[in-house]
Formats: C-alpha cells, structure tokens, sequence
C-alpha cells in the first residue's frame, strides 16, 4: 500500500472531506484518516438529521473569536452561495427555514454522500477507522505513525473538530498537536450549549419546564454585549432553545443573563394604565402575552396570586411584576457541557495560522480548519460554513 502522499488529512468530518476533495481535485495525491467507524457522524446528526448546511447571511459577524477578522478571507473565497451550488449541482433538495439557515429537505445523509463522491473525484485514499498515535517532522516530511503503518506526508491538515459530544468520537487531537508544534490555544469551552442554575434558586422554574416563547435575551456590557431575538425553552435543570444556545457562546462564567419575556411591550405600564379598566385577574392579563402555563407559573415563582384582580393591587407590585417579565436577571452556575454542546468555543489561536492557507507560521505544511481552529459560529448553518470554508482554503494551498 503506497503510505506516501502530498497531503495527509487527519479528521474525515465536514472540513477535512472538502478539503481533502478540493486539494485532491487539484491533482495532489491525498489520505484522508479518521479513526471513526461511521463517517462524519456530526452532519449525519446535525439539523435535527436535516444538517443545516449553511446560512445564506454568513460574514464575520456571527463568529466568535479572538480575532474576529480572521475568517473573513476564507468565508468571502468560498461562500454559501458557493456550497450551495455544489449541493444543487448534486440535486440535493433543500429550504430555508429561518433567517437564511438552508436545510436538506430529506436527509443529512445527501451531504455526507456528496463530499465522499467529491473525495472520489480527486482520488482521495482512506484510512478508517484509524488511528493516528504521533505526528513527527522528518526533514521536509510530516511522519504519522497509526495503526495502519507509518505515513509520509508533505502537507498534514488537521480537522479534527472541537470536544462536543465525546460519545460519537470528540478528542483533544488537534489541541495537543498544536500545542506540539508550539502553538497557542485559545481555552476551549463548551458552546451553543444549554446554560444551568443552581438546583435551589431554579426550583420555583421547575414546573414550567417544556414551554417555549420568543425572547430577547442579552449578556455582557458595552463592547463585549451580546443580544438575540429567538425562542427560549425552560427545561428541568435550566434554559435552552435557540435563544439560549446562542448566547452561551458569549456568557462569561458568574455573569448574569438578562431576559425580555415580553419583547416590545412595557408591561408594568400597561398593567398600570389598564388598573382602571381592565377587570380582568393577572393570569388572564398576561396570558395575553405568555403561553397561559407560564403565566400562572411565573405568577407563582414571583409570589404572586393568580387571581388577584389588577384593579386591587399597588402600583408598586404591578411595576414589580411588570419588570419581572421585562427584565428577568439571572445567572447561571455552568452549562450541560461538552455532552450536550454543538460545538467548542476556543481552539487554535488564529494569530498562529495564515488566514489565506490555514497553515501554521511556526510549523511549515501544518494546517488547522473547521471547529479546530477559535473560530466558532453563531447557531443556524455557520458553523458548517466555516468548516467548508476553511477547507477550501487549506485545500486551495497544499
Ligand atoms: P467534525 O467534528 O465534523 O469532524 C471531526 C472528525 O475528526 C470526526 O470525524 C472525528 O471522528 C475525527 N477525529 C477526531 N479526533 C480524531 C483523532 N484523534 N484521530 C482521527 N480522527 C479524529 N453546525 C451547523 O452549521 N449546522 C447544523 O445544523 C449543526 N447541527 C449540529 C448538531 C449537533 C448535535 C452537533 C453536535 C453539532 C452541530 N453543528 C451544526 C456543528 C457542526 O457539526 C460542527 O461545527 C462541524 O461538524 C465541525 O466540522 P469539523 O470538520 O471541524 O469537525
């Protein structure tokens, strides 16, 4: 078996394959190694098992990292409009669902099927399931000694995603290798992640775990503050839904959440200004802005009687419960972690790596793509942008 080639690709996930495909397109002889025994189980998983595959609104601005120019060269060489002619191009049937987020009409599997006949056509070799034990320098060669035998290799391109979700093959590879060659990590942390409370102050919000609504919810102060308008789920240990997800990429352990229950509506004035008028009881008043199960609880957690009639109560109280909605001040203890997390915040720090080749100023021919790399999307398709998009441009250059 030849163990030689120009390009070793470790990580088979969704950057590794297009870049694999892209270099191996080129004419460069390429391995891709994974050591998974089922291929890119992510976007199989991904989108509900739809993979929403990317975001049509796709820039810098829905990246975190600590350099928040540095995707900007490879998102604007290959753009969503690029892979989404790709997956035209293979007849793959696809929507929008929201906010520009693009997801296969039948099944993740269309695009785990259209990257591996991409491989196919660059010729691209396998090695999988596989593992890789060490990565060496010999003279102008990489040397990666797996359990398939020594390879040799004049590019290694390192796409082995982030920590999240250990159980379906998640490792630190990327992480140690770069700290191998000298490398500055970014500290991963768990991200797009539901955020959790301490048992005690969250059991008045137990009960109203399953219900869903659309909020504002922010974090952070002056520059570093982070807002979304999107659905939030109260769950049994904490919060999550979209809303949540996205700003967990943001929250700063011991920081407080501030959540608007009610966007656009200044509910302790109208509460007040409706005293004299409006006969109604404060459950029947805010159900009229919150899924009638969350009125009641939130009524109850807040130490309020459901059917006390607004005209009997204190302006004070009703602004109280009024700002209550509007202004929800929480603060979480952690996250569900790495087992319940899309994707880790973190990674190898871009001011290692050109932003035109991915590869690593300190380590000649060793490049770092996709979730690897602190480069890390908002929820809703770019995340799997990034990972095409850096692909294609490690794949541009070895
Ligand atoms: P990816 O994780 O895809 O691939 C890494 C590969 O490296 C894996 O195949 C792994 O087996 C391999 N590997 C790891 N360690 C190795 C080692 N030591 N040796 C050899 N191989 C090794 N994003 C999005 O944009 N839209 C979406 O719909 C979703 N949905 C979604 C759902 C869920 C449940 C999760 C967990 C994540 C998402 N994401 C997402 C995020 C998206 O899946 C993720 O950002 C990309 O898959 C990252 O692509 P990479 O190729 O960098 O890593």
């Amino acid at each position: 078996m030849n163990n030689q080639f120009d390009v070793a690709v470790i990580g088979a996930g969704a950057a590794g394959m297009m870049c694999a495909a892209v270099a191996g397109q080129r004419g460069r002889s390429v391995v891709l190694i994974d050591h998974a025994t089922r291929l890119a189980e992510k976007i199989r998983i991904s989108g509900g098992g739809r993979c929403n595959f990317t975001n049509l609104q796709a820039g810098p601005q829905n990246y975190v990292s600590q350099n928040p120019h540095f995707c900007r060269s490879a998102l604007s060489r290959y753009t969503a409009q690029d892979f989404l002619a790709l997956v035209k191009r293979y007849r793959i049937g696809w929507h929008e669902k929201h906010k520009g987020q693009l997801f296969c009409d039948q099944s993740a599997e269309q695009i785990i099927d259209m990257l591996k006949a991409e491989c196919d056509a660059g010729r691209v070799s396998w090695r999988m399931p596989c593992k890789v034990a060490a990565v060496g320098r010999e003279g102008e060669h990489y040397r990666l000694e797996t359990d398939g035998g020594v390879i040799s290799a004049r590019s290694v391109v390192v796409a082995t995603g982030g920590l999240s979700i250990p159980k379906i093959g998640a490792t630190d590879f990327g992480f140690r290798l770069a700290k191998q060659f000298g490398l500055k990590l970014v500290e991963p942390r768990p991200a797009l992640v539901p955020l959790t409370f301490d048992t005690a102050a969250w059991a008045p919000f137990v009960p109203l775990a399953g219900i869903a609504l659309e909020v504002d919810i922010e974090t952070g102060e002056k520059k570093s503050k982070a807002q979304f308008r999107e659905d939030l789920l109260f769950t049994h240990r904490g919060l999550s839904g979209p809303a949540v997800l996205q700003i967990s990429s943001f929250w700063e352990p011991g920081a407080s959440l501030a959540l608007d229950l009610v966007p656009e509506t200044d509910v302790a004035s109208v509460l007040i200004e409706g005293k004299a008028t409006l006969k109604k009881n404060l459950a029947n008043l805010l159900s009229q802005w919150l899924p009638a199960r969350l009125a009641e609880g939130w009524l109850a957690a807040n130490g309020f009687r459901a059917d006390t009639r607004i005209a009997d109560m204190p302006d004070k109280q009703l602004r109280r419960l009024g700002e209550s909605l509007n202004r929800w001040s929480i603060v979480p203890n952690g996250s569900e972690g790495y087992r319940k997390a899309e994707v880790t915040r973190g990674g190898v720090d871009t001011r290692e790596l050109s932003q035109q080749t991915m590869m690593a100023a300190k380590a000649p021919g060793l490049h770092f793509i996709g979730e690897a790399v602190d480069v890390t999307g908002w929820l809703g398709g770019y995340n799997f942008q990034w990972a095409w998009s850096s692909g294609v441009a490690a794949g541009l250059s070895v």
